[in-house]
């Protein structure tokens, strides 16, 4: 599904709106991924400090032929649909696999951003010629009318990179509901959820050190300035990380460092802004089994199988209907 950029932007505007008035305040962390916002998440992936790109892409590259087999019946066809693809670069592990082994399926990226599709085309275009691929652009919930028409063969959906955890327990139990009423019997979910392990670690995934991922949360407030012609100085809002292990949850912030007025012109507004007031940016939500097990089963899936990282710090859930 396409949609026209009239649309998106109102979207845009509509969320920054209602976020920015909101208290405390809160940015959507799916705006994240505009060109630098996508090129900063690949430098993130890449820092030491960040484990959980490192987790998924061990698990999909010593277990690939074990989750071949578990996707996939004899000379069947299929719609692998990935949710959230960003640059696929994880999928592309699959997708080398079972072009190899000549699975037969049309692979569907769905992205809110345009330019992580449009990147992620251009490398697959090249590095697999022979790929049926058909990239959808669009938030998730409006993009579950795409599986209604995609009824002809069978669908095995991949949710990868732990995005789940950028939802709450109560979201991704919604989520996965409404997800479960597009899909059909033999469908799949394959569900990757990042794992409960030493605070510590967990912070600094959320906190590096050379300021990747404060550059990343502040690439939002640019997005905003040239998207919708407001003028926040980045310089006086800086990011903050913590980590709560009884919720399990990490939370980011930017954090404004003075009391501030900032306008946003297209929504013909200005906003204030108290010394060393938080906008909320993200969560990310961390899972237990028993976390996993009961989510699945609250969304109408059963648990098929769990794959791990040599350290279970990551899982990869696969998902069948109930
Ligand atoms: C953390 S990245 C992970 C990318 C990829 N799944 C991976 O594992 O490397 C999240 C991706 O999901 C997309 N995304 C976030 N929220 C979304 C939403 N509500 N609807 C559609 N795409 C979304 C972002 O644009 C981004 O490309």
């Amino acid at each position: 599904m396409q949609i026209s950029s009239a649309t998106k932007q109102n979207t845009f505007a509509d969320d920054v709106l209602r976020g920015l008035s909101a208290t405390p305040k809160f940015l959507s962390s799916k705006y994240f991924y505009d060109d630098e916002g996508s090129r900063l998440f690949q430098q993130i992936m890449n820092l030491p400090e960040y484990y959980l790109t490192k987790a998924e892409f061990e698990i999909f590259s010593n277990q690939t032929g074990e989750i071949y087999e578990s996707f996939t019946k004899q000379n069947e066809t299929f719609n692998l649909i990935e949710l959230g693809a960003g640059d696929g670069s994880k999928t592309s592990l699959l997708v080398d696999y079972f072009l190899k082994h000549n699975a037969r399926f049309t692979y569907v990226p769905i992205d809110i951003s345009a330019e992580a599709l449009h990147f992620l085309t251009k490398k697959f275009k090249v590095q697999f010629p022979k790929l049926s691929i058909q990239t959808e652009q669009g938030d998730y919930f409006q993009t579950l009318k795409t599986f209604q028409r995609k009824n002809d063969k069978r669908k095995i959906v991949l949710f990868l990179g732990s995005n789940i955890g950028n939802f709450s327990q109560e979201q991704a139990c919604n989520f996965f509901c409404q997800l479960r009423a597009a899909m059909n019997e033999t469908d799949l979910l394959f569900v990757g959820f990042d794992l409960q392990k030493d605070p510590r670690t967990i912070l600094r995934a959320y906190d590096d050190s050379q300021g990747v991922t404060a550059a990343f949360n502040l690439n939002l407030l640019t997005r905003i300035n040239r998207e919708l012609g407001a003028n926040f100085n980045t310089q006086d809002f800086s990011h903050y990380a913590g980590y709560h292990p009884i919720e399990a949850a990490a939370r980011s912030f930017l954090i404004s460092r003075k009391s501030q007025t900032v306008r946003i012109e297209s929504l013909e507004k200005s906003f204030e802004f108290a010394a060393w007031e938080p906008i909320f940016m993200e969560i990310s939500q961390k899972y237990n089994l028993a976390m996993i097990n009961e989510l699945a089963d609250a969304s109408g899936f059963q648990v098929a199988k769990n794959f791990y990282d040599s350290r279970n710090f990551y899982t990869n859930s696969l998902w069948k209907i109930i």
